[in-house]
C-alpha cells in the first residue's frame, strides 16, 4: 500500500535507488535542507508499506518552492523535482504526487506551477501533460555548461521547456499561454525576483 508522507532529512541515506535515474539530478545536502527548512510541507515522499515496518521503501518524492511576487503576476509554485524508482513506475504514483501539490493550502495561494524538463524527456512531459500542464516557452541551453547568448541557438539536448499549469487564483489563464514552444527564451530571462 503506498502512502503520501512528509521528507525528512535521515531519508537522504535512503533515496539513492530513487535517484538512479540519468533524467533525476542529486542535489548537495544543504540544497535538499533548504527546502526542508524553508518549504517543509511542499517536500514529501511516497512509501511502499510491508508486512514488516523495517521494509518499508521510498518509492520517489516531491521537491517543490514557491516564488515571485504576486504583484507582478509571477507568485507560482516550482516542481524542482519528482521521481519515481524504476520498480514502482507507471503505477500512477507521480501523478498521485503532483495532484497532491495542488491540495497544499500555500500552493493554492499562488498563481500557477511550474517546472523545467528536458526537451528530450518524453515520460516526463506526457507525465505533465496529462495532468494539465502545457508548455510556456523553451528554454535555450538551460541544462548546458555554458551560458548561451544566442535565443535562437535550439540544441533539445541541452534546452528545457518550461511548462506550466495555471491554479484557481489565475481564473483568467494569464499565466498559461497557447504555443510556448515557440516562444524561445534565455537562461537569465527566467529569473523571478
Ligand atoms: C517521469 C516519471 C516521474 C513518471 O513517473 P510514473 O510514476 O511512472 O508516472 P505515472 O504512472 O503517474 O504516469 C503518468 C503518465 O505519464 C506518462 N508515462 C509515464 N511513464 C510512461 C512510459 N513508460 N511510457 C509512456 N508514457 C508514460 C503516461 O501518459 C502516464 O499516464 P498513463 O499511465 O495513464 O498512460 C518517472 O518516469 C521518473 O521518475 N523519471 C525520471 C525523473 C523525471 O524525468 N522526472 C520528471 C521530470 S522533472
Amino acid at each position: 500500500m503506498t502512502s503520501i508522507k512528509p521528507f525528512q532529512l535521515e531519508d537522504l541515506f535512503n533515496i539513492n535507488p530513487v535517484n538512479l535515474d540519468p533524467l533525476t539530478e542529486n542535489f548537495n545536502i544543504s540544497f535538499y535542507s533548504q527546502y526542508l527548512n524553508t518549504w517543509p510541507n511542499l517536500f514529501y515522499k511516497s512509501i511502499e508499506s510491508t508486512a514488516l515496518p523495517q521494509d518499508e521503501v521510498i518509492s520517489g518524492y516531491m521537491m517543490a518552492k514557491t516564488e515571485g511576487s504576486l504583484f507582478k503576476n509571477e507568485l507560482h509554485t516550482h516542481i524542482t523535482a519528482v521521481t519515481i524508482n524504476q520498480n514502482y513506475r507507471r503505477i500512477n504514483l507521480a501523478s498521485k504526487l503532483c495532484l497532491q501539490l495542488e491540495k497544499i493550502s500555500e500552493v493554492q495561494l499562488t498563481l500557477f506551477i511550474d517546472l523545467f524538463v528536458k526537451v528530450t524527456n518524453e515520460l516526463g512531459r506526457k507525465l505533465y501533460e496529462k495532468l494539465g500542464y502545457s508548455i510556456y516557452r523553451r528554454v535555450i541551453g538551460y541544462y548546458g555548461k555554458s551560458m548561451p547568448l544566442d535565443r535562437n541557438l535550439v540544441n533539445d539536448d541541452i534546452d528545457a521547456f518550461d511548462m506550466r499549469k495555471n491554479l484557481p487564483l489565475d481564473k483568467d489563464k494569464k499565466t498559461i499561454r497557447d504555443h510556448g514552444e515557440n516562444v524561445y527564451v534565455l537562461p537569465n530571462e527566467i529569473v523571478f525576483l
